[in-house]
Formats: structure tokens, C-alpha cells, sequence
């Protein structure tokens, strides 16, 4: 790291801040003073997995984990629809949690698991085909989260009774009014597993 002062350039140490007139200077002072610590993290950079896939990417203090997911990473199947945690169409799997994604902020998610829609597929999870047979859908946009819920449900209680299920979706909203169909879905794809 350098930097530029009245025309000179001065050599910052990362780990320790001191700095140097020349790059000998600082070569030596790493090697002399640091010689076995690791290369500090920059600001702002996280490791997550999403899927199963290890990421490291740096992120900016203001991006939440659907803009991450959405638009940085093309996982496009995560979708927003009120952006304000009130209608679940964002949600994810975070550690086996179902989360709201505009509601989490990409830079406390170092170190995460993060399941999404494409991974429930890409896994050939027996909800996707249920929710085919069952004509879950209209429009669709709101269809991820829903499936993203129920994934997370069926995850830590392979047999839900119907309750459950609608206890588990109280949190997604649709606006063509797929409601009946879902827990039909689901129950059948707990038959499944
Ligand atoms: S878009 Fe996140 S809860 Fe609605
Ligand atoms: S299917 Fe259109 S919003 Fe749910």
C-alpha cells in the first residue's frame, strides 16, 4: 500500500500502519517485524457460501444480501417485491434459517451458508416438481420465496401438518392469491423425502 505526500511516495505497513521512504524499506520491516501473520483482510471483503459454492467478494457497507445475491452474483431467482420485509418474495436460507435477504445487510453474512431457489432445484428437491403438479403459480414472482420457505420448514420438520405449513408461509404474500395451493404442494413433497 502506498501513497502520495508532497511529491514523495510513502510506504504504509498493513499490518502495523508504520511507514516507509522505499519498498526495500518496508520489504524489510514485513520480513523483520511480521514474518508470520497473514495478510490482514481489506475492508470490506466477506466469505460466504451460497449453494455450496465458496465466495470471497468485497462488499460495500450498504448492500443488502439480495442486492449480493441479485445483482452481483446473477442468482436472479431471489426476487423483491416490497423491499421493506413485509412480503417474504426475497427470502433465503441463511444456517438453515429461512431470512428476509432485503432485510440483511451482505456484510454480516461472512461466514454464512446461504441456500437459494437455484440450489432447491439445482438439489432436484420434490418440492419443485410438487409445486409444477399443483399449479402453484400465476405470475410467479412471489413462487421463490414461498419455495425457499417450505424448503427451510421441510429442512427441520420433514412431517408438518397442514397448520404448520400455513404457519410457516404466514410470512409470504401473493398477489394472485395462490394461497390453497401451497400447503397441497408441500405436503406432498414431505411424502417424498
Ligand atoms: S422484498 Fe424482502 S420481504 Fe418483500
Ligand atoms: S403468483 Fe403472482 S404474486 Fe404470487
Amino acid at each position: 500500500m502506498n501513497e502520495t505526500r508532497n511529491g514523495l511516495t510513502r510506504y504504509s505497513c498493513p499490518y502495523c500502519s508504520n511507514t516507509f521512504d522505499s519498498f526495500e524499506a518496508i520489504k524489510s520491516h514485513i520480513i523483520t517485524d511480521h514474518k508470520t501473520e497473514l495478510l490482514p483482510e481489506p475492508e470490506g471483503m466477506i466469505k460466504l457460501t451460497i449453494n455450496g459454492q465458496k465466495y470471497k467478494i468485497r462488499v460495500e457497507p450498504e448492500w443488502t444480501l439480495y442486492y449480493l445475491i441479485h445483482d452481483k452474483l446473477g442468482l436472479t431467482g431471489t426476487k423483491l417485491m416490497c423491499d421493506h420485509g413485509a412480503c417474504g418474495s426475497c427470502t433465503v436460507i441463511m444456517n438453515g434459517r429461512a431470512i428476509l435477504s432485503c432485510m440483511t445487510l451482505a456484510i454480516e453474512c461472512h461466514g454464512k451458508q446461504i441456500e437459494t431457489v437455484e440450489g432447491i432445484a439445482a438439489a432436484n428437491h420434490p418440492l419443485i416438481e410438487e409445486y409444477v403438479k399443483h399449479h402453484c403459480m400465476q405470475c410467479g414472482y412471489c413462487t421463490p420465496g414461498f419455495v425457499v420457505a417450505a424448503k427451510a420448514l421441510l429442512d427441520k420438520n420433514p412431517h408438518p401438518t397442514e397448520g404448520e405449513v400455513r404457519e410457516a408461509l404466514a410470512g409470504n404474500l401473493c398477489r394472485c392469491g395462490t394461497y390453497p395451493q401451497h400447503p397441497k404442494a408441500i405436503l406432498e413433497a414431505a411424502k417424498k423425502l
